[in-house]
């Protein structure tokens, strides 16, 4: 009898050639011109849904980008059912960026495929439905399956919060393993237990009420780019930590045992960060190593700063105003209204009378914070053993997936965080692309888990 795995192996060849298919559709979430791409994409995913064998299968349409579902329960109402989420949506992406090839004509290169969405996160999607088809199409009976795929991951997750609560007694299950993120080593595979939060904001300094002539009025005009210069500045301390007052009051500290975890992957991060950082130097706060800083610790990030005249050639101009996109990634126990009420606070106590500024709330997220020792947990580690032949290391993650909070409110069943792809290969950057050898042991992984879970947790 084939097994899963033999399936899987008679088969990679023709599955990667439907992850390409599906990465040639610019299913770019955050431009509109790219909605009918979106659409496009989640019934090509409802397409492929009903050819593995899920037997229900769904399109959704939401008031942003449609969620696809499929399900089969053919073990029955006694088996353990394992619900997957990912999402299918990307990031805009352009030749000017510095791609090499089209972000969405996918290319093959020494053993990576290269497009837009490769590895965040339509790998971990493609995964997911080439593991559930070896399973069930090798025979395998002994494990319902439910797969749910977002379209809005990249813009704000906007409709799958409201999604899951309408239909959390649908989406009941034993396990929800979220397959998004990647891992910090080509050679050693992690598991990650957290994700921080995120909390997005802007903020608007203006002063004088247009753009005036530098002669005239330079020299008596607090100039509104300066003057947010010197907001920015005062945001953190010089060793790094946030200056905000309350910013830290209620993060969880971190106790000896969990330290001593984290400093076990330390010196692979530290390895990934040389590597795919590769600045000068670290930095950040002085009391807590790279993976702490990385995944225990909030930040204070400026995103981008707009105003003035910075094209070709000069321009004399005092600027009107000027404008900074800003997050904060949050940790356990943090709430992101909160954190943003108090860096508005603090920004409008320094604001100098000579300005006015406005800080506005954008979006956000709550942390992630999962007990590594759960049962669901360890089956997973498992899992990755069997597959890789190697234990993994535990990792706390530095982004952010917000639905994961909405999922643990409304499915009482243990999270696992998966991902099968290197964290080095341009997510969101030019040249965005995927291992298939580690594409092809998230596979396998996928399928010890289900293997495991059959198992009993
Ligand atoms: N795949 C990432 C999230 C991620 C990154 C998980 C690294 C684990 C490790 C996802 O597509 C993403 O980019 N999320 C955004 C969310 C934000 C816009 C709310 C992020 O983290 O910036
Ligand atoms: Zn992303």
């Amino acid at each position: 009898m084939t097994t899963p795995h033999d399936y899987a192996r008679t088969h990679a060849e023709r599955f990667k050639q439907e992850m390409i298919d599906l990465l040639a559709i610019p299913s770019v979430s955050t431009q509109p011109e790219h909605n009918a791409d979106v659409e496009r994409a989640a019934e090509w995913i409802a397409a492929n849904m009903r050819r593995i064998g899920l037997t229900t299968v769904e399109i959704h349409p939401t008031a942003w980008h449609p969620v696809v579902y499929g399900e089969w329960l053919g073990a029955g109402p006694n088996a353990p059912t394992v619900l997957v989420y990912g999402h299918y949506d990307v990031q805009p992406a352009e030749m000017a960026d510095g791609w090499h090839s089209d972000p969405f004509i996918p290319t093959e290169r020494e053993g990576k495929i290269y497009a837009r969405g490769a590895i965040d996160s339509k790998s971990n999607v493609m995964a997911q439905m080439k593991a559930a088809e070896s399973y069930l199409q090798s025979g395998k009976t002994a494990v319902n399956i439910k797969l749910m795929f977002e379209g809005d991951e990249e813009s704000n997750s906007g409709a799958i919060a409201g999604f899951v609560a309408a239909h959390k007694e649908r989406l009941k299950a034993d396990i929800v393993a979220v397959c998004d993120g990647s891992m910090a080593d080509l050679h050693q595979p992690d598991l990650a237990y957290g994700l921080r939060g995120i909390s997005c904001m802007e903020l608007e300094v203006w002063g004088p009420k247009q753009d005036l002539h530098s002669g005239h009025y330079g020299g008596t005009v607090h100039n509104p780019v300066q003057a947010l210069a010197e907001i920015i500045t005062q945001l953190h301390h010089a060793d790094g930590s946030v200056a905000v007052p309350g910013f830290y009051d209620e993060v969880r500290p971190l106790d000896t045992d969990e330290r001593a975890e984290l400093a076990k992957a330390l010196p692979w991060i530290e390895q990934e960060w040389r590597d795919v950082a590769a600045a000068p130097q670290q930095w950040g706060e002085p009391a807590y190593n790279l993976h702490e800083r990385i995944g225990a610790r909030p930040t204070l990030e400026i995103n981008g700063i707009r105003g003035g005249y910075a094209g070709d050639g000069f321009k004399t101009v005092l600027p009107g105003k000027a404008l900074a996109k800003i997050s904060c990634r949050l940790v356990a126990d943090q709430h992101p209204q909160r954190i943003y009420e108090r860096v508005r606070d603090y920004v409008a106590q320094i604001t100098p009378p000579t300005v006015r500024s406005e800080l506005r709330y954008l979006e956000s997220g709550d942390p992630a914070l999962i007990d590594r020792h759960a049962p669901a947990v360890q089956a997973y580690a498992r899992a990755i053993e069997r597959s890789w032949s190697k234990e993994p290391i535990y990792v706390r993650e530095g982004g952010s997936i917000p639905v994961v909070v909405e999922l643990q409110q409304n499915i009482p069943a243990p999270v696992v965080l998966m991902s099968f792809g290197y964290k080095g290969c341009a997510a969101h950057g030019p040249n965005e692309h995927v291992y298939l050898d580690l594409w092809y042991r998230g596979i396998d992984t996928m399928l010890y888990f289900y293997d495991e879970v059959n198992k009993g947790l």
